[in-house]
C-alpha cells in the first residue's frame, strides 16, 4: 500500500497537479484569447488638439479615419483636446489607461508632447503623428502631406499673379512644426525674388494660435500702417478669410492676390467669385484612409515601407508617408475639389453671379 500508498498519493499529486495545468491554462487561454481578441481588434487612440475642431477640414479628417480604421476592423477612441497641450497630455493619459493598442496624434504644440508620447512607447504603444509632426522624441511613423511644397504653390501662384510689387506673409501658428515647413517652401520661391528686389516684404506675422481672431487683430495692425500691398500669403484658408474681409473694408477684395490653405468652402466661394487667388488642395480622404491603414499595421507590428524618412530633432529617422498638396485657381476648381467630392457645384457656385455657373 504504501508503495501503493505512495503510487496512488503520487498519483493524486501528478492528477491534482495536472488539474491545476488545466486550470492556469484555461485561464491563460482565456487571457491570451483575450489579448488576442484585443490584438485582434485593434483599439487605436486619436488625440486632437485644441484649435482643429473650429477649423473646417479637421471634421472631414476625423470622419474619414474613423470610417477607414473601422473597414480595417479597428475600433476608434477619440479625444478632442479643448484648451492646449496641458489638456491634450490629459486626453492621451486617458487613452493609455483605455488600453489602446496605436497612439494617433494631431499635436496642439509640435515640441511640448515628447514626454507623454515617450510614456506611450514605453508602454509598448506606437505612436503616429497625424499632419503635423511631433518633435523631440522618436515616433513610429509620420503621415503628412508635403507641406514645403504647399508653401511652394502659394508663392508660385503669388508670383505668377505679381510678379513684381509688395507682399505680406502670415505665417501659421508657431507651435505648429507645419508652419515652419509651409514657411520654407515659400521662401524657396520668394527668396531669390526678394533678392533680384522684384518683390519686398512689407511684413511677415506668426501667430501664437491658428485663430481668425488673432489674424484678424494681426493683419488688421499691418493695414493701420499701410495698405500699400500687392499680394498676401496666408497659411490657412481661415486666416486668408481674415485678410479678405479686412481688405473688403478698405474696398481691395479682388484687387490684391490672397492665398491660402486647405480648400474649405468659403475660400473656394472666395476663388470662383474673384477675391481669393489660390487655395491648396489636400486630398483629405488620401490621407486620413493611409493613416488608418499604417495605424493598424503598426499596432499589428508590421510597420509598412515609408515613402522617406524625417527629422523631428530625435536622432531617430523617423518613417514618413507623404500624400501630394494641388494648387486650386478658378481654372481647375471643378476638376480638382468638385470632381473629387470635396465640395458641391452648388455649394462652390452659391454666391458666384451667373455668368460663373454657365461655366
Ligand atoms: C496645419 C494643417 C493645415 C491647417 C492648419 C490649421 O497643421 O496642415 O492644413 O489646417 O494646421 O489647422
Amino acid at each position: 500500500m504504501r508503495r501503493s500508498n505512495l503510487a496512488c498519493a503520487q498519483y493524486a499529486a501528478i492528477a491534482a497537479a495536472a488539474v491545476v495545468l488545466a486550470v492556469a491554462s484555461i485561464l491563460l487561454s482565456g487571457c491570451q484569447g483575450k489579448e488576442s481578441r484585443k490584438r485582434d481588434k485593434v483599439i487605436i487612440g486619436l488625440s486632437i488638439a485644441t484649435d482643429t475642431f473650429i477649423i473646417e477640414r479637421w471634421n472631414k479628417d476625423i470622419k474619414i479615419f474613423t470610417g477607414a480604421a473601422r473597414d480595417r476592423g479597428a475600433d476608434v477612441i477619440v479625444q478632442l483636446s479643448a484648451g492646449g497641450t496641458k489638456e491634450q497630455i490629459a486626453q492621451i493619459d486617458f487613452l493609455l489607461a483605455r488600453g489602446i493598442d496605436v497612439l494617433v496624434v494631431i499635436p496642439h504644440d509640435s515640441e511640448m508632447l515628447s514626454g507623454i508620447v515617450k510614456k506611450a512607447r514605453d508602454a509598448k504603444v506606437p505612436v503616429i503623428a497625424y499632419d503635423r509632426l511631433v518633435m523631440g522624441t522618436p515616433i513610429d511613423a509620420y503621415v503628412s502631406f508635403d507641406n514645403k511644397e504647399v508653401g511652394r504653390l502659394m508663392a508660385k501662384s503669388l508670383r505668377e499673379a505679381v510678379p513684381r510689387g509688395k507682399y505680406l506673409v502670415v505665417n501659421g501658428s508657431k507651435r505648429d512644426n507645419n508652419s515652419y515647413i509651409v514657411r520654407d517652401g515659400l521662401w524657396e520661391v520668394l527668396g531669390p525674388a526678394i533678392a533680384r528686389k522684384e518683390i519686398s516684404i512689407v511684413d511677415e506675422i506668426w501667430l501664437d494660435e491658428w485663430s481668425s481672431d488673432e489674424a484678424l487683430m494681426r493683419i488688421g495692425a499691418v493695414f493701420d500702417r499701410t495698405t500699400d500691398i500687392d499680394a498676401i500669403s496666408c497659411a490657412n484658408d481661415q486666416i486668408a478669410g481674415a485678410a479678405v474681409q479686412l481688405l473688403s473694408e478698405y474696398r481691395l477684395a479682388g484687387k490684391v492676390a490672397v492665398v491660402g490653405q486647405d480648400a474649405d468652402i468659403s475660400a473656394c466661394q472666395k476663388i470662383v467669385e474673384g477675391t481669393q487667388l489660390m487655395t491648396v488642395y489636400k486630398p483629405l480622404a488620401l490621407l486620413a484612409e493611409r493613416a488608418a491603414d499604417i495605424a493598424v499595421s503598426v499596432a499589428l507590428r508590421n510597420t509598412p515601407m515609408p515613402d522617406l524618412t524625417v527629422d523631428n530633432g530625435s536622432g531617430t529617422p523617423i518613417p514618413y508617408y507623404v500624400e501630394r498638396p494641388y494648387a486650386v485657381t478658378r481654372e481647375n476648381i471643378d476638376e480638382l475639389v468638385i470632381r473629387d467630392g470635396f465640395h458641391s457645384a452648388e455649394d462652390v457656385y452659391r454666391n458666384a453671379v451667373d455668368k460663373e455657373k454657365k461655366r
